[in-house]
């Protein structure tokens, strides 16, 4: 059978439809986009938009905030004709089943992984950063970082670390929980992002008024910028590259600030929950975006205005849990402000770990019926009725890239992966329209072809503007992931054996 047999439409509908049997269309337009900022507003607003900052864009991270929503817009654009359309769970892997075929739905598949299971990794280690800044600190270097991550304090210790023990802590919390089956309701969900959407206007209402004009000026880092060096001289941050200061920088900058964005397209993973999928999928996606965009700009424009960016790459300034850094050193009378803060940030990213945690094992689910990976990860738990055996895998994998890997690596594979999915299905949409013109669309990308090949250009320009090394990693991981697909889930593949 060929590499490209692909899943027929009706055949999955009315697979999903059977499956259906259980779940309860539940779920308006208004819990969609709850869910979508459940998602999205985590670890990539309250670290990375710092990182960025320092790292590559300077104040105009604001700028990189526009690029990456743009790609997003332009691709969720796409999601939504397909989530309309295939109102099914596996979302990306489950699209690209349908349009591109087998061997393309494994590439996809492989991705999500990254995007799914290395974003849990992601937030977790982003927990560990505000746990430790809540305790004040109490919980020593060494086991608060890989062993990746080094650093020279002012008495002149290097300091490495062991590994990261709260950010496994959170993940076996959490996965325990999804085991127990306990599912956010919409309710407790919706209660999550009222805190964390107050908290984020908060701070930029509050913060407005500590912005000093001086800390935005120039907006970009200017060429010829010197490293910055620790207190043993070694380079922390280098800003000669093309995508670390003016123009490129704001790019490099929308490439990490990328991760901010991810979620939305979790969205589509509820769709056989939706009580309207049609109409609701696309509002839930969108809106989700739009609301999202709209506040990342203001707090990127706030948090660069309150504290000057160069101490966003300074390890014992405000490298880690830069808004409370911010709140505590230029916010003076605010201090109560830095502990809500944190307290709403840390209950917000177990939000976003859970529905990453979540997403990853429908997506295993979802692979595991078709075959192309072992039928353990679809076994559900007797009494729980919940894919135990694939969340306990999971807990190994995501807890192993949590503990040893620095979170930046695990932040970049994520927005690797994510970017790739987008990137597909973007180019699905387009193959779809040619190749079955007259199929039934409720929504409808607009401007097809540009749309989509604008939206698989710009989340190709911001795979480009990452770091070599993540490139270097995630080709290596694709590598694998190919072995794996011929080695055996091509001749496990239920499409194939049929
Ligand atoms: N967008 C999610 C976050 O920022 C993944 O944490």
């Amino acid at each position: 059978m060929s590499l490209f047999a692909k899943k027929s439409l009706d055949q999955m509908l009315a697979h999903a439809a059977d499956g259906e049997k259980g779940l309860k269309r539940t779920l308006g337009a208004g819990n969609l986009i709850a869910l979508g900022i459940g998602a999205i507003i985590g670890a990539g607003l309250f670290v990375r938009t710092a990182a960025a900052a320092g790292q590559a864009a300077g104040p105009a991270v604001t700028l990189s905030f526009v690029v990456a929503a743009i790609g997003c817009a332009f691709a969720g654009l796409c999601y939504a004709e397909f989530a309309s359309m295939i109102p099914i769970a596996g979302s990306a892997y489950a699209y690209s089943y349908v349009t591109m075929g087998e061997l393309v739905a494994w590439i996809i598949g492989w991705a999500l992984i990254m995007e799914y299971a290395l974003g849990a990794a992601t937030v977790s280690i982003a927990w560990s950063e505000y746990l430790n800044k809540l305790l004040g600190g109490a919980i020593p270097y060494e086991w608060t970082h890989s062993p990746f991550e080094s650093f020279t304090d002012s008495s002149g210790v290097l300091h490495t670390g062991i590994m990261n023990a709260p950010a496994l802590v959170i993940l076996l919390a959490l996965t325990l929980l999804l085991i127990k089956g306990t599912q956010e309701s919409a309710l407790v969900n919706a209660i999550i992002v009222f805190i964390k959407v107050a908290i984020v206007l908060l701070f930029i209402a509050i913060g407005w008024q500590f912005i000093n004009p001086a800390n935005h000026t120039p907006y970009m880092i200017p060429e010829g910028t010197p490293p910055v060096l620790d207190n043993a001289g070694k380079v922390i941050a280098d800003y000669s590259g093309w995508n670390k200061h003016g123009w490129g920088g704001v790019l490099g900058g929308a490439a990490i600030v990328f991760f901010a964005f991810i979620g939305f397209d979790a969205v589509s993973t509820a769709a056989q929950e939706a009580k309207n999928p049609k109409r609701d999928m696309p509002i839930g996606i969108l809106g989700s975006l739009v609301v999202c965009t709209i506040l990342y700009i203001l707090f990127g424009h706030v948090l660069t205005g309150v504290a000057p960016w160069q101490d966003f790459v300074d390890p014992e300034k405000g490298r880690e849990a830069s808004v409370a850094y911010a709140i505590s050193n230029f916010m003076p009378g605010y201090e109560w402000l830095a502990q809500a803060v944190t307290v709403a940030i840390l209950a917000g990213f177990s939000s976003v770990i859970l529905v990453m945690l979540m997403g990853q094992s429908r997506i295993f689910y979802t692979m595991s019926n078709d075959g192309l990976i072992p039928k353990a990860f679809g076994v559900l738990h007797p009494k729980y009725k919940t894919p135990y055996k694939s969340n306990w895998i999971l807990f190994v994998f995501v807890g192993a890239f949590a503990a040893f890997v620095p979170g930046h690596v695990a932040g970049d594979l994520t927005s690797f992966g994510t970017l790739f999915a987008f990137v597909l299905v973007s180019i699905g949409v387009w193959i779809l329209r040619v190749k079955s013109p007259n199929m039934e669309r409720p929504f409808k990308t607009p401007l097809v072809p540009v749309v989509c090949s604008l939206g698989a250009l710009i989340c190709l320009a911001m795979i480009v503007g990452l770091d070599p090394q993540t490139l270097k990693v995630a080709f290596a991981w694709m590598g694998i992931g190919l072995i794996v697909y011929f080695a055996y889930s091509r001749h496990h593949s239920k499409l194939k054996n049929a």
